[in-house]
């Protein structure tokens, strides 16, 4: 047995050095304004906020192609928030965005909206523009995907 190990269980266990896992400490912005620059998305009018699962499960279902349908219908209608230079829209009304797992791996692709909190399951790249036309503008989930809302949370 090495210095500073102990035997537990039958197993060598080597203590851990904190000072392997230094971090640099994270510099504070306390100005705003600064922040806003940084960040404009802090004062852009976003109206809907979508998360498609980028989880390894919703992976092996079409996640990506569903990323890829939200990408080319959202652009193509000027409707993603962004940078020009990236094909979006600085003023654009919806904001994009990957996630790893929100825990239903086994019924993905799962796509979250916020903030209405509309949870779909199954997504198909097929079924993007649906959810666009139907639920990001004209404010009516998509039922059929829907596998829960704020309404369905509760005590089972
Ligand atoms: S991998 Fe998508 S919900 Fe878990």
């Amino acid at each position: 047995m090495s210095s500073g190990s102990s035997v537990l269980a039958g197993v060598d266990v080597r203590p851990i050095k904190v000072d392997q896992f230094e971090m640099s400490d994270p510099k504070i912005i306390k100005d705003k304004n600064r922040l806003h620059k940084l960040a404009p998305v802090a004062a852009a009018e976003i109206r809907h906020h979508v998360f498609v699962c980028g989880g390894k499960s919703c992976s092996k279902v079409g996640a990506s192609e569903v990323k890829k349908a939200f990408v080319k219908e959202l652009e193509s209608r000027k409707l993603r928030y962004g940078k020009e230079s990236k094909g979006r829209n600085p003023e654009g009304p919806i904001l994009l965005t990957d996630c790893g797992s929100v825990g239903f791996c086994s019924i993905g692709t799962a796509v979250l909206v916020y903030p209405e909190g509309v949870w779909y399951a199954q997504v198909r790249a097929s079924d993007v523009p649906e959810i666009i036309e139907q639920h990001l503008i004209q404010g009516e989930p998509v039922e059929r995907l829907v596998l829960k809302t704020p309404q369905t949370i509760g005590p089972e």
